[in-house]
């Protein structure tokens, strides 16, 4: 009877020097892959959120789908993706990011949320919190309620969960 939350950090593959040397690489796909620690992982979130009062859950661009949409699935609810720039085919609002080199854009339609709506942000891992920030701006300029930033994985030495908190966003993570 292992504690879940270690259950799914031991299934977590930290891959030494990708994508560049010095980088220690945290992949999810084991954890995709093994059917206990998927389910153990999802189950966490369900149980947090399920009294929640959710109206919507939006999963960032890839790895924040795969985990968003089961959720949703599993609450009833539905389900929006943060996209990055190009991919969305309706009228959208992006909004831009700094990346370790250069940057970013993510973008939503801008009818995925009806202001005033309760809505959960999922991704796989904070690192700088870049990606969470600029979802949750794109978010709120929509007129959403982010009830909550959940992600698996923190890095809290690159500071990212602690400069999201001091935004005001509440921020949970399964484990660092
Ligand atoms: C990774 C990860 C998060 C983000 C975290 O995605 O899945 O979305 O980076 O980093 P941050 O906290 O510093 O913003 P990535 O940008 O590599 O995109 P991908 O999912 O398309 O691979
Ligand atoms: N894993 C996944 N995505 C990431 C990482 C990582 O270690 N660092 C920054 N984005």
């Amino acid at each position: 009877h292992i504690d879940p939350a270690v259950y799914v950090r031991n299934t977590i593959r930290s891959v030494p020097d990708w994508p560049r040397p010095g980088v220690t690489f945290r992949d999810i796909t084991p954890v995709l892959q093994d059917p206990r620690s998927f389910r153990v992982l999802i189950d966490l979130f369900v149980y947090r959120y399920m009294r929640q009062r959710l109206d919507l859950v939006a999963g960032v661009d890839a790895r924040g789908f795969i985990l968003g949409s089961v959720l949703a699935y599993e609450l009833n609810l539905g389900f929006v993706p943060v996209r990055k720039k190009g991919k969305l085919p309706f009228r959208t609002v992006a909004e831009e990011y700094s990346l370790e080199y250069g940057n970013a854009t993510v973008e939503m339609h801008t009818d995925s949320v009806r202001p005033g709506q309760r809505v959960l942000l999922i991704d796989d891992l904070i690192a700088t919190g870049g990606t969470m920030v600029a979802a949750s701006k794109l978010l709120q300029r929509l007129g959403a309620n982010v009830v909550e930033a959940a992600a698996i994985i923190d890095l809290p030495e690159l500071g990212g969960s602690q400069a999201l908190r001091e935004t005001g966003l509440d921020i949970y993570t399964v484990c660092s």
